[in-house]
């Protein structure tokens, strides 16, 4: 071959990164892990262990212990232990020994990504890019929270013992995402992760020991999907942390329902990946590379779902299949791969069986023309066009590197392809134009939009799932929140100590008579019950106050109908508009603040005056919100803005508390809808007619129609029906209990957000009730000409 020849041609050459030292390691352990409890190697009650295998090659790579119940509360209780004086470490301590893990990382980042690359079978230019610098790039991000705590979290502690599930596709990065906030904000750990991938995360135990973390501190347990339940299920735990499937991640919402656990979710993905006709063509074909063939497409946020303006879809798919003939799979230590292998026999047959049923509904496959190799566990890039919005493939999560391909014509209609899935993960935009773009991004349902860029992560952006792809952030300051509670704050006077019979007693004597049964309050009407029944109403000395209107399942569906329709005109109504709004609400109720005192008097036999001016400063708190609760703009390296912001999470359903009835609903519906959502308020049972009275409040008001529902009733049978319902995004519950379990797992079914309250005591904060209202999305602006 010529000189200009080779110029020409320029093949690759294999180059692969030697594997030796790994080897070398697992060798040095000869090739057997124990679980890492209580800063010790011990091996397992169950005797049991378990094969971890390349899947490049088939080959064993070494035994891991299979940690069973009894090891499972092992670790919780080395984590309970170690809680007691980690809590009470100083922020800058634990600042050191984050920035300590931070910098071994760095120094041992070769031996960690190859090591990554072995276990898992992701091409070693991405562990070694990617995964293993933003592994430090994460401790060193959050030893500085740890650092700021104390000023910039103030009134915070942290949560306690907190359980982490990570999956196989990022193994020590889901690691780092996961211990690095809960360490810097005072917690304790007992991670397990994925069967799959187990050895970076036992390396990671090691640097645990040699920066001589006090023990407990961080526990490292190894096992599978039995192992995992028994620490969600430990009653030890105070939080819990998954990444995985939705499947499991429903199954772990249902089992801690109720228990009082924490919890937050990184769930599945349909993402989609959006090109204008005036997008960059060459870039966004690189996009696509980045979007779904990263990770051979096993990656929760991949952009799986190409939607391609119309006019040029033909265009781009030529140039797309043209790339996908030159990329290369094989030999993930080959350091000119783009596709390694997949991570185990039953992922490939998962794509497999999707790929052969997305042939027989009709959609158009393209694959490269060169053939994976033979052994091992490889699939090729693949195309999918002419692909149906409701088919298997443009609805389920795949898990590999197939993309599906559909087309849109209208802005409008790209962003009802975009919704129509549902998850809620990621979503990429291209244009070149800036307000088309940022139009779409704000649109689209998902917690991480990027323009013009697609898969950037970064420790300073928060991440995470609108809808079933889970709920609560990681990275950010937004995801510090999932690691920490509030201190608990004693019942401050607000009209509690007055003497209870005395008011009731005192305002006995001028009771006007039981005159009217209030009905319901939906899509801007008073609406008979469908029931046809009412309920009594009694004071705390036991006589009749009143009568309101048994609401039941059809009434809650009537009422979340309404919300719905009513939550995109509400959602952009100009956060000016809203907060007129809740002034005037608290207007019209400041006129009648005399009756609704005499009302809430004989309800609870509390001062009631005390309380309607409690609630009316409630509404002016949640107007002054409406247009000031700011997001954050986050300095992510790369030349890019990334912003946080903070978005109404749909339409909601609010079971309000027995205790002060008036300014629950003034502070926890009225900050809702401050935040942008649309509400159907279910009264206290105990305590109803402020909310029924409050109608005429609403009527005479701005209100539009649908925003503000109220349904008076059986709280746990209305809450039930809420909390079952798929059209509502999310359930505030104060009540016993048993009712919070209730709640809980009936919200598994669409993943709505739950947050369970006790029905009586102090109110939550103003802060803590805008963060429930509300869900941020981080929007990725790249710049530069
Ligand atoms: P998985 O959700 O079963 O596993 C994730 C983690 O959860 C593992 O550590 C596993 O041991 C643990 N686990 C399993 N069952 C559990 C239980 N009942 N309680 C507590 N922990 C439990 O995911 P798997 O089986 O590895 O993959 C299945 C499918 O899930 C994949 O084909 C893929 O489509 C999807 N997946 C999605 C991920 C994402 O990030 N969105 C990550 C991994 C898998
Ligand atoms: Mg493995």
């Amino acid at each position: 071959m010529t000189l200009t020849e080779i110029m020409q041609t320029l093949p690759y050459g294999p180059a692969p990164e030697a594997a030796q030292p790994a080897m070398d390691w697992l060798k040095a352990h000869k090739g057997r892990f124990q679980l890492f409890i209580a800063g010790k190697w011990r091996n397992p009650a169950s005797r049991e262990w378990f094969a971890t295998i390349n899947p490049a090659n088939g080959q064993k790579l070494a035994e891991v212990a299979l940690a069973n119940a009894t090891d499972v509360d092992k670790a919780v209780k080395a984590a309970r232990k170690a809680f007691v004086e980690w809590s009470q470490t100083r922020g800058h301590v634990r600042a050191r020994y984050l920035y300590a893990m931070a910098r071994q990382i760095q120094k041992h980042a070769r031996l960690f990504a190859v090591l990554e690359t072995l276990d898992n079978g992701k091409p070693i230019r991405e562990t070694r890019d990617t995964d293993i610098p933003l592994v430090a790039r994460h401790f060193y991000y959050h030893a500085g929270w740890a650092q700021l705590m104390e000023s910039e979290l103030a009134g915070y502690v942290p949560v306690g013992v907190v359980g982490q599930i990570i999956p196989w596709n990022f193994p020590l990065l889901m690691l780092a995402w996961k211990v690095a906030p809960a360490l810097a904000m005072g917690n304790t750990v007992v991670l397990k992760p994925a069967e799959f991938t187990p050895l970076t995360a036992l390396l990671f135990a090691e640097i645990c020991q040699n920066i001589g973390l006090p023990p407990g501190v961080v526990n490292i347990i190894t096992g599978d999907g039995q192992t995992g339940a028994a620490l969600v299920e430990h009653p030890g735990v105070d939080k819990i942390a998954f990444t995985g499937s939705t499947e499991v991640g429903r199954i772990i919402r249902r089992a801690t329902a109720g228990s009082g656990k924490k919890l937050s979710l990184e769930l599945g993905g349909k993402s989609p990946f959006v090109v204008f006709e005036d997008a960059d063509l060459e870039s966004a074909v690189e996009g696509v590379v980045d979007a779904i063939w990263f990770n051979q497409g096993q990656v929760c946020c991949a952009g799986s779902r190409l939607l391609v303006q119309e006019g040029i879809a033909e265009k781009m798919y030529a140039k797309l299949r043209a790339r996908m003939e030159k990329l290369r799979v094989g030999d993930p230590l080959d350091k000119a791969v783009d596709l390694g292998a997949i991570i185990a026999p039953v992922q490939l047959e998962k794509i497999q069986r999707l790929v052969q049923k997305g042939v027989e509904e009709g959609a158009k496959l393209w694959q490269p023309s060169w053939a994976v190799p033979a052994e091992g566990c490889f699939y090729p890039p693949t195309l999918f066009t002419e692909v149906a919005p409701a088919s298997t493939i443009a609805q389920e999560e795949i898990f590999g590197p197939v993309l599906a391909a559909l087309t849109f014509r209208t802005p409008e209609e790209a962003v009802r392809l975009a919704n129509n899935t549902r998850y809620g993960l990621a979503a990429s935009i291209w244009s070149e134009d800036i307000n088309l773009a940022l139009d779409v991004a704000t649109q689209i349902k998902a917690g991480t939009v990027w323009i013009n860029s697609t898969n950037l992560f970064d420790a300073a952006s928060g991440f995470g799932g609108y809808r079933e792809s889970g709920f609560g952030r990681e990275g950010g300051k937004e995801g510090l929140w999932e690691y920490v509670k509030k201190i608990e704050q004693h019942r401050t006077a607000q009209g509690q100590s007055s003497a209870r019979g005395l008011t009731a007693r005192a305002s006995a004597e001028s009771l006007p008579p039981i005159d009217r049964t209030a009905k319901l309050f939906i899509g801007g009407k008073q609406v008979r019950p469908d029931s046809g029944y009412s309920k009594a109403v009694y004071a705390p000395d036991g006589r009749l106050v009143g009568e309101v209107g048994l609401g039941n399942r059809k009434d809650i569906r009537n009422a979340v109908e309404a919300a719905r329709s009513a939550q995109e005109g509400w959602r952009k109504t100009a956060a000016h508009s809203k907060a007129q709004i809740l002034y005037f609400l608290a207007e019209n109720l400041s006129q009648r603040a005399e009756e609704f005192a005499r009302r809430l008097s004989e309800q609870t036999g509390q001062d009631g005056a005390a309380e309607v001016e409690a609630a009316l400063e409630a509404l002016f708190t949640a107007a002054a919100w409406a247009d000031k609760y700011e997001g954050l703009v986050h300095p992510t390296p790369l030349r890019n803005v990334t912003l946080a912001i903070p978005e109404p999470i749909g339409v909601m359903g609010i079971l309000c508390p027995d205790d002060q009835p008036l300014l629950a609903l003034a502070r926890l519906a009225g900050t809702a809808l401050a935040m942008g959502n649309t509400l159907v308020v279910v009264p206290s049972p105990l305590a109803p007619l402020s909310a029924t009275d409050f109608y005429q409040v609403l009527e005479t008001s701005d209100i539009p129609a649908g925003t503000f529902n109220i349904v008076t009733g059986e709280r746990d049978e209305l809450a039930r029906t809420l909390a079952e319902h798929d059209d509502v995004d999310a359930v505030w519950y104060a009540g016993p209990r048993a009712g919070w379990a209730l709640v809980e797992k009936a919200s598994a079914g669409n993943m709505k957000r739950t947050w369970t309250l006790p029905h009586s005591g102090p109110l939550p904060d103003t802060d803590e009730i805008l963060r429930q209202a509300t869900q941020v999305k981080n929007i990725w602006v790249p710049y530069g000409a």
